[in-house]
């Protein structure tokens, strides 16, 4: 296996300049003279890496002053429950849910713990192959929220385009595409996203609400699944995950300094799908591309083979090329290229060019 060639859904590739960069540290800090592993959470070099990770996310994302960024544990499975926990529990309203994949369908189930829940739209009658248009949804105003997933992993769906304000908030789970394209942050209420796919590596899941949404959640939670307690504490509240959060901040100075922001990452990253999408296109006697043409994701390209015996022996050929993670999610088999943003141009133009080999 190879470091520039992991095609892995998550933990995913993340830039061989940032792996680089973690050994030195794993080692010692230059500027501490001791490992990044045994950094005290409440030393103010931690406070001050803290804050440069804030204010690089603000940055790239350009993240309003009126919000608020917290750094979580728990992974995007947590935020699963402590959404409604925090803005459906005891409100007498209802949690409107877009189910359109395998991610998806897992925030309601959570969500019927704490009230009611409507799936507003779900893509189950086709497969989850294709997506709602987003600007023609019927919302009920005075609903909890409106929650979806803005990059379905497993199936390879992607908006393309986003939401118009409305009354309702909207919450959305950008686990798969958050820092891999360009976002207008005002018009939504609260985003998650866990790290392991363009972030870093897991362990910190990144809540990014605006703050009058975050202030409106209800009282007398469980301080640990509480964000207001988050809030005040500055994600310090109990041990934070130190090396998850220094590998971010990494990720960002890169996506800052090399690569220019997240316009640019954006543009290498259509570039990268459209290589690959190209390439299956052009073997259509042999693939079938899971997600409908216009809601192809950019992140997650997913496929099988008409030939469905053939796929082993496909995977094993990449597999000695030095190819991994290729492996469909265990739910819908197959294959599954994931392009995240540690993954560079010229891999991808190698994984082409070995699928042309292959056949
Ligand atoms: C879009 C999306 N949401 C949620 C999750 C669950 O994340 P976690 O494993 O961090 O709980 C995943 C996992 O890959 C995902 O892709």
């Amino acid at each position: 296996m190879n470091n520039s060639r992991n095609f892995s859904a998550g933990p995913g590739a993340l830039p061989l300049k940032v792996l680089q960069q973690v050994q030195t540290s794993v080692d010692k800090i230059p500027e501490l003279g001791i490992s990044i592993l045994g950094v005290n959470h409440r030393s103010e070099w931690f406070a001050s890496l803290m804050r440069q990770a804030e204010d690089n996310l603000r940055q790239l994302l350009c993240i309003p002053d009126t919000y608020t960024v917290l750094f979580l544990q728990g992974g995007s499975s947590l935020q699963f429950s402590m959404i409604p926990m925090n803005f459906l529990r005891g409100t007498n309203k209802v949690a409107q849910h877009i189910v359109s994949g395998y991610w998806s369908s897992k925030a309601p189930k959570e969500a019927m713990h704490e009230g009611k829940v409507n799936i507003i739209w779900s893509g189950e009658d086709s497969n989850f192959s294709s997506l709602p248009d987003l600007r023609s949804l019927n919302l009920d105003r005075n609903s909890a929220y409106l929650h979806y997933v803005s990059n379905e992993t497993v199936e390879g769906l992607e908006f393309g385009q986003t939401i118009e304000s409305t009354d309702t908030p909207i919450i959305v789970d950008m686990s798969s595409n958050l820092l891999s394209r360009s976002v207008d942050i005002s018009k939504y209420d609260l985003i998650y996203a866990h790290a392991q796919k363009n972030l870093g590596p897991a362990g910190v899941t990144v809540v990014i609400a605006k703050t009058e949404f975050l202030n409106s959640s209800v009282s007398s939670l469980p301080s640990m699944l509480d964000y207001k307690i988050h809030q005040k504490a500055n994600s310090i509240y109990n041990t934070p995950c130190v090396f998850s959060i220094y590998v971010l901040n990494l990720v960002c100075e890169w996506l800052i300094k090399d690569v220019g922001g997240i316009a640019n990452m954006q543009s290498i990253n259509e570039k990268k799908a459209s290589l690959l999408y190209k390439t299956l296109d052009r073997y259509s006697n042999q693939f079938v591309i899971h997600a409908s043409p216009a809601y192809r994701s950019n992140m997650n390209v997913v496929f099988k083979m008409h030939d469905r015996n053939n796929e082993a022996l496909f995977l094993k050929f990449l597999a000695q090329k030095g190819f991994s993670g290729l492996e469909g999610h265990r739910s819908l088999g197959g294959i599954r290229a994931s392009l995240y943003n540690g993954i560079e141009l010229n891999a991808v133009q190698d994984l082409c060019d070995s699928i042309s080999e292959y056949f």
